[in-house]
């Protein structure tokens, strides 16, 4: 039985070196947390979030009518699974397992629809998503295998009499935002989910959104708890929203390109029997060790040596063997592909195995 509530967090502790959660470093930025500072003066008023829906929309280029803020993604997976009553709900794994959980606690029964390596879209309508599935959720690029699906793809998923969840959480880390459905209004029944979490380091003020057509959005408000967003985290929904911060997250969606490259030639040249998804494009790549390597052994031992990675297991589809790993500088996954290849040797050494 996997636990599809473990996250990544679990796997941090003081003195580790985080790789386990994909939160961009350094964050919040010095401008937001002034901003959020300043937020606090006004705590004392309840939540007005129409200033924030109209910034998100206007960053989308949607109706208002067409947003709604939530307590982050996590929320909106809550409020899909509390508002819809699907008949047959699929959902493409291996992914963040939240959307599945929150289906699972409201009553819904749920079919996975697990991809095997390398976890890409083929064909268009995917011929495995049943053709009366009426609920389909997949993210886009997906956690954890950083694939990032084509736009056409995962358009032909969507149908009359289907609601199409896209979780794009990690998509304003993909330069350019290629791939992205936001602004798909012709699209029946998709429903995109954002995050503000990973690029603007907000895990912990609970700041999301989705967009879908108005009569969805107005369904899912209605069973959102009243004053769900703070007004700290709606001030954040208009500053992420500004021309300024999409420019700087577009530089930083840069840099973790140029810093993931970097990672994915160490991994070649000095562990060249770990296998990594191909074309990562999220902020972490996915890295299966060899068979023969167990795999929860490593993951401890890298913990022993200070490095906290995701372990794999946990999501449906993977196993002990893959780890995922959050893409940070140079400087640091050098070191922990030194630490990685001296664990896999001192296995070798120990046990006399040939672990790599
Ligand atoms: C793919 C994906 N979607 C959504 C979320 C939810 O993030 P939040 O609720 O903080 O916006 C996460 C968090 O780990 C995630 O990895």
């Amino acid at each position: 039985v996997i636990d599809l509530r473990h996250h990544g967090d679990a796997e941090i502790a003081p003195g580790l070196v985080d790789l386990a959660v994909n939160v961009r470093p350094g964050t919040p930025p010095h401008w937001l947390r002034e901003l959020l500072r300043a937020s606090v003066d006004d705590l004392a008023a309840y939540p007005d979030v129409a200033a924030a829906r109209a910034a998100v929309a206007a960053r989308h280029d949607r109706p208002a009518a067409e947003v709604l803020l939530t307590a982050g993604g996590a929320e909106a997976f809550v409020l899909l699974a509390r508002a819809l009553r699907p008949r047959r709900a699929v959902v493409v794994h291996p992914q963040f397992t939240e959307p599945e959980a929150a289906l699972r606690a409201a009553g819904h029964a749920v079919e996975r629809l697990v991809l095997r390596p390398p976890f890409t879209l083929r064909g268009a309508p995917h011929p495995l998503v049943p053709d009366d599935a009426d609920l389909v959720v997949l993210g886009n690029p997906t956690n954890p295998t950083s694939v990032l699906h084509p736009a056409d793809a995962v358009a032909a998923l969507a149908r009359p009499g289907r609601v199409l969840v896209v979780d794009e959480a990690f998509m304003d880390a993909v330069p350019g935002e290629p791939e992205t459905l936001t602004h798909r209004r012709d699209l029946p029944g998709l429903v995109v989910v954002r995050s503000l979490t990973k690029t603007w380091g907000l895990a912990g003020l609970r700041i999301g959104y989705l967009l879908a057509d108005a009569a969805t959005v107005g369904r899912l408000a209605g069973a959102q708890p009243l004053w769900s967003v703070s007004a700290p985290a709606a001030v954040a929904a208009v500053a992420c929203s500004s021309a300024r911060a999409r420019a700087e997250a577009e530089a930083w969606s840069r840099e973790v390109a140029a810093h993931r490259d970097a990672l994915l030639t160490d991994l070649a040249r000095r562990v060249p029997d770990a296998t990594v998804v191909p074309d990562p494009r999220a902020p972490f790549v996915l890295l299966r060790l060899p068979e023969r390597v167990p795999g929860d052994d490593v993951r401890r031992r890298l913990r022993d040596a200070g490095w906290a990675v995701r372990r794999g297991d946990t999501f449906p589809g993977l196993g002990p063997s893959w780890l995922r790993v959050a893409v940070r500088a140079p400087d640091v996954t050098g070191d922990f592909v030194t630490s990685l290849t001296d664990i896999l040797d001192t296995a070798t050494a120990t046990t006399g195995r040939p672990l790599r």
